[in-house]
């Protein structure tokens, strides 16, 4: 679409029509309207024919379509040539309300109408514009515009399923979920007709304001990332103002807004969802798929989570899983579940080690197993660490070389998203290959002409800007054996685990640090499902398989001064109690608060807040006259409870201990701590002689 307008020069447009442009669009009047998502080649010129602005664009909206208003669109630009580029970057330096990178709605043009169907069939049709465009662009840029304009589905939550029937175990991963059954004593997956077992772990709103999961939701990642949410593995249970959400939220196209009680939900549409409620949506196509394949309802499952989830993580999958209409029977860590896959078929008793590196966590964990006894020795991990990462180097470097070639400056969320598919394609495939093409046609217009991106990547590149990822893994292994003082060669076998892991950089620097070739239990992004179908299978005829599993992240209370005290460390086997005992700091104190946190670092506020206990209704008696023991206990799953009791009646106080609040909430009770440096205050007395000695030599 090639429009020429009545000015002189760029400046008099700017000067004249500025208040219909922003760095993100531009709203042009017209009488041949389009529907919004129709994708345009934009030529703005001119008086004289010169060009001020060439992109390739979507209808946004649309206004004056019912006799209200102004005939015209506003479109949002997709890919822009440099020369556009700067054109736009001067118009947002001297114009605040063309910083947006929204196309702008100009004031007396009238409503606007974002709908999709915006224009009934009897006006010009939409191929028109789309013959402009090369093919393979026409049919990827579907949708675009102002999402909350499309009503979403209220999410339902099952109704509380019946604890009858066949369980399953499901591996809820970050880039795919699946799940198996044991049938006749052999762990098997479950599978589509196809022979898929694989559902990506992916959740789109269509422009039609339906929900799909899967294959389906993966192929609108390209085409309108906006609305297409994945990687909330890594988001769940975090509070939305953690360090780690935010570093997080500049990588996700998708737009993710805080929840009442501080934690994260994602907007799609009209309507925010909660990550339990998206991770349920995945583990209800499962369910499925399950029901599916076995030909009858399907309500129990063993559901497995990262070795290195906090207590809070654990607590959201368990809740995603009831929300799907699952009786959940055990939360279980992937790396356990996987050595009881490669343990089951093996007679003689081992210590392995599973290196579990998915597409967005990493674990490392060392096991001990005899025939029915799985103990973990030692667990650590990142769960910030995955193939997501591997694919996130060699974008960086494609889109730098890119944009030094061609002075094109990326900034489109489609193009970098097709550029992010590409790259994983090639990084798989260069698994088996030297090298691989990377090639995503008309990724960008440089000059005025679309161009592509074409380039080829070799092993040898890709080993090259991975290396440090590799090598991180690599220390969290070291880390794990020293916690337990073991060498690598007192670990008989090391287990792969993980779609990540058939990178050959990986399989290299693991014989390279253990001696020894790592070994595979199948495919290794199954082994974990199979496991988890091992333990279901073992729950439900009440076999008696045992697992110890430990506690991956110290757990303990935020000190006034705001040190960190652990009460149960990292590495205790589960399930595991632990008292303590505090008393009374003020006269007539009538309650006591402690505020507990999860982490290894000794600033409290460094950690992940778990919760605040509340003891109230205490006896009103002197300073230091009443004490009251908690009891922290953690169950198998690595579950928290905190109980209370008054030491002078011995009776249980009923308190709560509440894990959700407002970010402020939070935010006010750390700074307390923080801020709390009375010399004076000695809360947590130790009992005893221990308790005495502690107190006279500190
Ligand atoms: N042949 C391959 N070579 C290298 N990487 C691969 C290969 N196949 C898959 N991957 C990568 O493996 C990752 C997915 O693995 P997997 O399905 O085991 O992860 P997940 O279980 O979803 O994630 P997590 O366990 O971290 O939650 C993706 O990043 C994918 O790019
Ligand atoms: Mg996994």
């Amino acid at each position: 679409m090639s429009v020429r307008l009545p000015f002189a020069s760029a400046e008099e447009l700017l000067g004249k029509y500025g208040s219909n442009l922003t760095r993100g669009g531009i709203y042009l009047r017209s009488r041949s309207l389009k529907n919004p998502g129709t994708p345009v080649l934009l030529e703005i010129k001119l008086e004289s024919g010169a060009r001020v602005l060439y992109a390739s664009a979507v209808v946004s909206y649309v206004t004056g379509n019912k006799s209200e208003g102004v005939p015209g669109m506003g479109f949002k630009f997709i890919t822009l040539d440099a020369a556009s580029r700067r054109f736009l970057e001067s118009a947002a330096a001297v114009m605040p309300h063309a910083r947006s990178s929204e196309p702008p709605v100009p004031k007396n043009v009238g409503p606007i109408d974002s709908s999709f169907d915006a224009i009934p069939p009897e006006a010009p049709p939409a191929s028109q514009a789309q013959a402009a465009l090369p093919s393979e662009l026409a049919g990827r840029l579907l949708v675009a515009g102002d999402s909350s304009a499309v009503k979403a589905p209220v999410f339902e939550p099952a109704p509380e399923p019946p604890k009858t029937g066949p369980i399953i175990g499901i591996d809820l991963g970050t880039s795919n979920s699946c799940a198996a059954i044991v049938k006749d004593g052999q762990p098997q997956m479950l599978t589509w007709k196809d022979g898929q077992a694989l559902v990506p772990s992916i959740v789109a709103l269509t422009p039609r304001g339906q929900l799909v999961v899967g294959a389906a939701a993966k192929s609108q990642l390209t085409t309108n990332p906006k609305w297409a949410v994945y990687g909330f593995k890594r988001l769940i249970g975090r509070p939305a103002d953690s360090e780690e959400v935010r570093e997080l939220l500049k990588r996700f196209p998708y737009e993710v807004v805080p929840t009442d009680d501080g934690e994260c939900a994602v907007k799609l549409g009209d309507r925010a969802y909660r990550l339990e409620e998206l991770s349920a949506l995945v583990l209800r196509e499962i369910k499925q798929l399950a029901e599916a394949r076995l030909g009858e309802p399907v309500h129990r499952a063993v559901i497995t989570v990262p070795a290195w989830y906090s207590e809070r993580q654990r607590e959201a999958v368990r809740e995603a899983g009831r929300l799907a209409g699952f009786h959940v029977e055990r939360i279980v860590n992937e790396p356990t579940a996987a050595a009881l896959a490669w343990g089951s078929s093996r007679k003689k008793p081992q210590r392995v080690l599973v290196y579990d590196l998915g597409g967005g966590t990493f674990d490392a964990s060392v096991l001990e197993y005899t025939e029915a006894v799985y103990e973990v020795k030692s667990t650590g991990g990142d769960t910030f660490l995955g193939g997501i990462d591997f694919d996130s180097a060699i974008v960086a470097q494609l889109l730098a070389d890119f944009e030094a070639r061609t002075d094109t400056i990326f900034t489109d969320r489609v193009a970098v998203q097709r550029v992010y598919d590409a790259a994983e394609r090639a990084k798989m495939a260069l698994s088996n290959l030297k090298e691989a093409r990377i090639h995503v046609p008309f990724v960008a217009v440089v000059e005025g002409k679309p161009i592509d991106l074409d380039v080829t990547l070799t092993r040898a590149q890709l080993e090259k800007l991975t290396r440090n990822i590799v090598d991180r893994t690599m220390e969290v292994c070291q880390e794990v054996l020293k916690t337990r003082g073991l060498r690598a060669d007192q670990i008989d076998e090391i287990v792969l685990v993980g779609g990540q892991s058939r990178a050959p950089l990986v399989q290299e620097r693991i014989a390279l640090l253990f001696g020894r070739q790592p070994v595979t239990v199948g495919n290794p992004e199954e082994a974990v499902a199979l496991g988890a179908a091992l333990l279901a299978d073992a729950l439900d005829k009440k076999a008696g398989l045992l697992l110890i599993d430990v506690l991956p992240m110290s757990i303990g209370i935020g000190l006034p001064g705001g040190k960190f005290h652990p009460i149960l460390s990292r590495n205790t086997p589960l399930p595991a109690t632990r008292k303590y005992r505090m008393v009374t700091t003020r006269e007539n104190q009538k309650s006591l608060e402690l505020t507990v946190f999860q982490g290894e670092h000794p600033r409290a506020a460094k950690n992940t807040w778990l919760g605040t206990f509340k003891v109230p209704n205490l006896p009103l008696a002197p300073r230091g006259a009443v004490a009251v023991e908690l009891t922290f206990e953690l169950s198998n799953e690595c579950l928290l409870t905190i109980s209370a009791r008054e030491e002078s009646t011995g009776e249980e106080i009923v308190s709560a201990f509440a894990t959700r609040d407002t970010p402020a909430a939070v935010k006010e009770q750390v700074r307390a701590l923080e801020e709390d440096t009375d010399p004076e205050v000695d809360v947590f007395r130790p009992r005893g002689v221990l308790g005495w000695l502690k107190r006279v030599f500190s």
